[in-house]
């Protein structure tokens, strides 16, 4: 049985009540108390549609895609490829071409890291990233720089977690050949403003990679208008299965690179002389991909789909608004990014007390949040906190879900002071 909404929670922006019946653990108890989830910026949870596709394709359609001509392997590779023209619609990508399947946005990156900058990058020139990114779009960045003589450029934040955009302008010259920023902060939830920063980027002719594992699910997508080259994603960040994820690259910039990993299906033909490469995207699909995993992702897509972006935005502003609220209310509790423009995310920290202690504290009570530094080491060195205690909400989350976390937390307060 799911939590029984109260009357508050009848926001007007969703039937919650419908929407939470639609993933089955929100009504699973932890440590015997109802769950309350708000860790969707690590994970988000499935609903019934994806975990049904998985067992159906499973049980029904399984085989080897693009290979044989038997009836099971065109029925697989019919629902794979459909997955690719979901995530080209929902990504509003021009060409279903652009849309190439990894193992999710760390993989996405180091494509592009190997098979882009590492083949181009020359001593000297320049890689632009900003603090406020996950070690996923800092660590592949510093080793192309290692391996080129390419230098990496920090674009700077304020104290409230906000990318300072003149800064960010000073940086962008002629030298600039690529820029990696994040959509949003998984941290802190700082949503930057992506097209205004691909803009500038483009004004000098770098290439801009996009990194949108905290921002499927919770913004508006479309490549085409973000003028991103680049734009990575995680299945699993947006309902979809772990282990699947998406590069989208523009047409032109991925028929240009090299192929990075090299094996089956990514070949047109091979002979012990030469071998030629299959068209894109398949370049960059070697080996049997996550054909499961891409057509679970696309079930989740389409899930999504049904909802109303913009009332998904609203409800999530509110839950965080009144994260918040009730943050403030606590005595010595000191919020982790205050940016103008954030997701609903809320990091905080509490004098004298270690952000673990905090989670497991609440996980006690069946609250699950993150704590810890979120694998953005240079970012809490930049807000002088070695971490945080983060909450992340998703659609699915009530403002008693809200509550509840702040419940939580305040008693985990009383029960250290004692
Ligand atoms: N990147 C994920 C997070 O922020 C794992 O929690």
């Amino acid at each position: 049985m799911s939590t029984i909404l109260n009357k508050e929670e009848q926001t007007p922006f969703l039937n919650l009540r419908k929407i939470r019946d639609d993933f089955p653990i929100l009504s699973r108890s932890v440590n015997k108390k109802p769950l309350v989830y708000a860790d969707n910026a690590a994970t988000t949870q499935k609903p019934q549609s994806v975990i049904d596709r998985l067992s159906e394709y499973y049980s029904d359609e399984n085989a080897n895609v693009h290979r044989g001509i038997h009836t099971l392997s065109e029925c697989a590779t019919e629902a794979f490829e459909e997955s690719r023209r979901v995530v080209q619609r929902f990504l509003n990508a021009k060409s279903v071409r652009e849309i190439v399947f990894t193992r999710g946005t760390t993989e996405s990156i180091n494509l592009v890291a190997q098979s882009y900058a590492l083949r181009r990058l020359k001593a000297g020139e320049e890689i632009i990233i900003s603090t406020l990114e996950h070690h996923s779009n800092i660590v592949p960045w510093q080793i192309v720089c290692q391996r080129t003589g390419a230098k990496l450029k920090i674009a700077p934040v304020n104290d409230a977690g906000e990318l300072i955009f003149e800064e960010y302008e000073k940086l962008v010259n002629k030298k600039t050949k690529l820029v990696a920023l994040t959509h949003i902060s998984n941290a802190l939830g700082t949503v930057n403003p992506v097209q205004k920063l691909t803009k500038v980027a483009k004004e000098v002719g770098a290439v801009v990679l996009i990194d949108g594992a905290q921002s499927i699910i919770h913004a508006k997508i479309d490549v085409q208008a973000i003028g991103c080259d680049f734009y990575v994603f995680s299945g699993h960040k947006a309902l979809g299965p772990t282990g699947i994820g998406v590069l989208y690259g523009r047409e032109d910039v991925l028929q240009s690179m090299e192929p990075w990993q090299s094996g089956g299906d990514m070949i047109k033909t091979v002979s012990f002389e030469e071998t030629t490469y299959n068209e894109i995207p398949y370049k960059f699909e070697a080996g049997t991909p996550n054909i499961a995993g891409a057509i679970g992702l696309s079930e989740a897509l389409n899930y999504f789909s049904q909802f109303d972006l913009e009332r998904v935005e609203q409800h999530e502003h509110c839950l965080l608004n009144k994260a918040i609220q009730r943050a403030l209310s606590i005595p010595n509790l000191q919020l982790v990014g205050t940016a103008k423009n954030k997701s609903s995310i809320c990091s905080f920290v509490v004098e004298g007390v270690h952000p673990n202690d905090l989670g497991t504290l609440l996980d006690q009570q069946g609250v699950a949040i993150r704590s810890g530094h979120h694998c953005a080491m240079p970012l809490m060195s930049r807000l002088n906190v070695p971490g945080t205690a983060r909450a992340s909400f998703a659609f699915y989350n009530s403002p008693e879900d809200v509550d509840r976390v702040f419940d939580a937390i305040e008693k985990a307060l009383f029960i250290l002071a004692a």
